[in-house]
């Protein structure tokens, strides 16, 4: 683990939903400091431990291990009533914040007005539809991207002037986009400026020096990634993403840090795979299993409650993942979902829609028909495993071809949704 004053990435290879908060959770403890340093309230990153369960959106999984300092840094985007709900549920379970929750003044905020035009344009979009979460991330990162957006450092002075010019552009542009449907806003855009205000007992910082001076001390960052790098923006599978960068390089972006300062990068990766939301899934499965996947794995959105589609793993997406991110060792995780299954398959070439093979993921995702090779199930029931030795022979089997084929150590397998049900290899 990093000790020397470097910062240990932590990111979703998939389309998210990896497990990332659990494993954040469980690797605190060897930290000083955990930080977002991208996406907003679309991500839901679940935690279990001591037969409780926390679902967080904006705050750091770091929150509950050792009373530690966690950054919301510039690269998130932060909407103050979904914060303020979130924080205000925390404190509520007993897990004070405000000393220790730090947010960067150079964080966008999600105006109501940003929601409406997520909706707007999902609209418009008719049945080519992202399937966004709803939570405006788009047009907040449009805002930024286009030098329009308003930040953190924004409420502390004028604030309420600043506001009502941002949201007079943003009426114009739902008006240009035939937007009627206001049902509500009154109230919303209340409780929001309740937000603000609550906002204004945390700290707002100037996170690239907060963060590089922990760095210059000697203490250890660990980042914890959103969304998932097939929802990055550039490297996903476009238009069908996010709105933010989700890989590695999100991080230096997303937080003011050199690329020589970043020490391992963990790639956290499902046994299987799934998707929310519309865009193309080459290994998805529409029949029994993939029922079978999302039944045994709960698999419902933890933000939006949508069902989630399944699949079996990708490994041409995940090489591509790893190689974009660097990846230094992977996390595999809920690998108890696959416990009672026959038959255990996985994507290792893609055949085009003019009939040769690749194993390099394509421009063109859409249309691609996986390959599959077959492997046998271990049938073992592992949720209270406690070490790598209790591993049934084929599970060992699985694991070193994942690790071949990806040419990419297996460090942790996680057997369960708690804490504890977590395997250190
Ligand atoms: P994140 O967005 O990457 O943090 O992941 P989510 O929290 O959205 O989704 C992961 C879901 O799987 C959550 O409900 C977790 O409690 C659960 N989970 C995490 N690890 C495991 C595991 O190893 N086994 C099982 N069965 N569930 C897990
Ligand atoms: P975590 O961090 C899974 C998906 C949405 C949609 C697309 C764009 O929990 O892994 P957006 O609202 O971001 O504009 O939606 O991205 N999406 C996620 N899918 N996990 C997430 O976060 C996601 N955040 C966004 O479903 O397809
Ligand atoms: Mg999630």
């Amino acid at each position: 683990m990093n000790t020397t004053g470097k910062v240990d990435v932590l990111l979703g290879l998939q389309w998210g939903d990896e497990g990332k908060g659990k494993v954040v959770d469980v690797l605190t403890p060897n930290y000083d400091v955990v930080v977002r340093f991208q996406g907003g309230p679309n991500a839901g990153h679940t935690l279990e431990f001591e037969g409780q369960k926390y679902v967080l959106r904006s705050i750091p999984s770091g929150i509950f291990q050792g009373g530690k300092v966690n950054i919301i840094g510039n690269g998130v985007v932060l909407a103050p009533d979904l914060f303020m709900g979130e924080a205000k549920d925390l404190e509520k379970s007993g897990h004070p914040l405000k000393e220790r929750l730090h947010i960067s003044k150079k964080a966008h905020l999600i105006m109501p007005t940003h929601r409406l035009l997520d909706r707007a344009y999902e609209a418009a979009k008719g049945k080519a539809k992202v399937g966004t979460t709803g939570k405006g991330i788009g047009p907040t990162y449009t805002d930024k991207i286009s030098r329009n957006g308003l930040r953190v450092g924004d409420i502390l002075e004028n604030f309420q002037e600043k506001y009502a010019a941002h949201k007079a552009r943003h009426m114009k542009m739902l008006e240009a986009l035939g937007w009627t449907d206001f049902e509500g806003f009154d109230e919303v855009e209340k409780t929001w400026m309740e937000g603000v205000g609550y906002m204004r007992q945390f700290h707002f910082v100037d996170s690239e020096h907060e963060i590089n001076n922990i760095l210059r001390s000697g203490k250890s960052i660990l980042c914890e990634g959103a969304q998932g790098t097939m929802l990055d923006v550039d490297f996903g599978s476009y238009p069908f993403v996010t709105s933010s960068n989700t890989v590695c390089a999100g991080a230096c972006t997303g937080l003011g840090i050199g690329p020589n300062k970043i020490g391992e990068v963990y790639g956290i990766m499902k046994a299987y795979c799934t998707r929310v939301g519309a865009g193309p899934f080459p290994t998805e499965l529409f029949d029994e299993t993939g029922k079978m996947l999302r039944d045994l794995g709960h698999e419902y959105g933890a933000v939006t409650g949508r069902e989630r589609r399944c699949g079996w793993v990708d490994l041409i997406q995940l090489r591509y993942s790893i190689m974009i991110n660097g990846v230094t060792q992977l996390i595999l995780m809920k690998s108890d979902v696959l416990d009672s299954f026959e038959t255990i398959k996985a994507c290792v070439a893609y055949k085009l829609k003019d009939g040769s093979l690749t194993e390099e993921l394509p421009y063109e995702l859409e249309g691609v028909e996986p390959v599959y090779k077959e492997f046998p199930g271990w049938k073992t029931d592992m949720t209270k495993f406690t070490e790598q030795s209790q591993f049934p022979q084929a599970f060992h089997n699985y694991i070193k071809f994942l690790e071949d084929f990806l040419e990419t150590p297996i460090k942790i397998v996680s057997i369960g949704p708690d804490r504890d049900q977590t395997i250190i290899l």
